[in-house]
């Protein structure tokens, strides 16, 4: 299952320089699956080049030359989906279901942006001289590197780079340290689509912010995207000031899940289940504070507290797992934080609340109730397992509580009176809205959020934008403006 553990630079296969490796573990069993390239900032620049070289011929292809290697891509991936979603599962711990859906979604942005490389439109417009015309073409931005996290290895992969690749860029991706099996082998897929040598390479190593610095410090590089927290986004930010890149930021969340009295209550635990459950918990979008109303507050802490204690925990590579582990120690310790300081405060734990036999890493599914807005787990992403549930009165005191945060990316609302979902979906100062629905994530609609959640949309019709410079022409003709008239 593992082919490649050396970096993938210009097509070919690199070990460090210093001949350095460092080991991935599976989060489920603690053990070592493989020794990877350990890149040092120097060695990750030769990626640059190399994608700097390859970018001009790349664009030079027609749009719909790029489109075909994409669409032999988004096929590889497909024809490798058992292979990718075991690899997946093993460097990062999501059941093996969820690892099968991350390979079809990480598809899904492959093929959607083979289909918009042939999409991308110029204007002319009306001059504003009789002797003039004016014309607006698009032009990819040039080498893009990709800073990716571990919690979808894949998913976040493609959903930067099909983009950047349809537009005519060439990038270098710079996968989380916990997860560079699965960008490896992407890669190699990659290779065998035919992306010519250079336009996609892969930079392993354990220095993140060093290698981070190092890419972006570098004025070859026309474009960053990242997905990952808000402390490393901004970091990334000012580091892109000095040569005035462009950035797309896809930071943390603090997604509040609201359920009014008027909803569908069954419809809104089995929307709360997946929102809140997906992938452990750790994902930007994932309910970090579910707000109910007061009229159905006790019913809905049964039914959803007797839901989560029914979740089978364990090694994601075992049938019938829903909930695997945590990542590493920090995300763990994060978690036992959070509850300790809820539990400190006055919060009641309904169910769980402790770690769990399966392996160092497991958490037991949990939900916390009476939270208050002062506790932790309501001003930070607990990126776990907990589910905690705060009781409101009215839809004025709920709206002021989602919006109290510094983060802006996707919020849940549970409503069947259609006024108060437009008024709802108005007033949550969020990118993304889901109404009546716990899942947004699709490659056809913009992904995103707005304040310190981050900048830029990836998906949908606009992600090919981020990719695009805008460049205007000002012919003239040559004429007298007496002969026009
Ligand atoms: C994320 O957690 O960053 C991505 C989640 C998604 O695409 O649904």
């Amino acid at each position: 299952m593992i082919e490649h553990t050396n970096a993938c630079i210009n097509g070919v296969w690199v070990a460090a320089s210093s001949g350095a490796t460092f080991a991935v573990e599976n989060p489920a069993t603690g053990q070592t699956i493989a020794q990877v390239a350990d890149l040092s900032a120097t060695d990750a620049l030769s990626a640059v080049d190399a994608a700097y070289t390859a970018q001009s011929g790349w664009a030079k292809r027609t749009a719909k030359e790029r489109a075909a290697v994409l669409r032999r891509w988004h096929q590889l991936i497909l024809s490798e989906q058992e292979a990718l979603a075991q690899l997946i599962t093993l460097e990062m711990g999501k059941p093996l279901a969820e690892s099968r859906g991350e390979v079809n979604y990480g598809a899904s942005f492959v093929e959607w942006f083979a289909e918009e490389a042939k999409r991308i439109y110029g204007q002319t417009i009306a001059a504003h001289q009789p002797t003039q015309r004016l014309l607006v073409t698009k032009q990819p931005v040039g080498v893009v590197v990709a800073i990716t996290p571990w919690n979808f290895p894949l998913a976040m992969i493609t959903r930067k780079v099909s983009p950047a690749l349809a537009a005519g860029c060439s990038v270098v991706i710079k996968p989380s340290e916990e997860t560079p099996l699965t960008a490896l082998k992407l890669a190699h897929l990659a290779i065998e689509a035919g992306f010519p040598a250079g336009v996609l390479n892969v930079v392993t190593g354990l220095d993140a912010p060093a290698i981070g610095e190092a890419l972006i410090a570098d004025s070859r590089v026309r474009k960053v995207t990242f997905t990952g927290s808000t402390a490393v986004g901004k970091r990334l930010y000012a580091q892109s000031a000095a040569t005035v890149k462009k950035l797309s930021l896809e930071l943390g969340g603090n997604a509040p899940f609201i359920v009014m009295d008027d909803a569908d209550i069954d419809a809104a635990v089995e929307g709360a289940m997946l929102c809140k459950f997906r992938n452990a918990g750790q994902t930007c979008v994932c309910a970090n504070r579910i707000f109910v109303q007061a009229g159905i507050y006790a019913d809905f802490v049964s039914r959803f507290s007797a839901r989560v204690a029914a979740l089978q925990v364990g090694d994601g590579a075992h049938a019938g797992v829903e909930i695997g582990p945590l990542i590493n120690r920090d995300g763990l310790a994060k978690v036992e934080a959070h509850l300790a300081d809820a539990v400190a405060q006055g919060a009641r734990v309904e169910v769980g609340g402790t770690r769990h036999s399966a392996g160092a890493l497991f958490f037991t599914p949990t939900v916390v109730s009476g939270v208050t807005p002062q506790m932790r787990m309501a001003q930070e992403e607990t990126f776990g397992p907990v589910a905690p549930i705060y009781c409101f009165n009215t839809e004025s005191e709920v709206l002021a509580l989602a919006n109290a945060t510094p983060y802006g990316l996707a919020a849940y609302c549970y409503t069947r009176n259609l006024g108060r979902a437009f008024r709802m979906y108005e007033g949550l100062e969020y990118g993304i809205v889901g109404m009546n629905t716990g899942i947004i994530s699709t490659e056809v609609a913009p992904f995103g959020g707005v304040k310190e959640s981050g900048l830029g949309r990836e998906g949908g019709p606009h992600g090919i934008d981020e990719f695009l410079e805008v460049k205007y022409g000002c012919f003239d003709l040559g004429l007298d403006p007496e002969e026009c008239r």
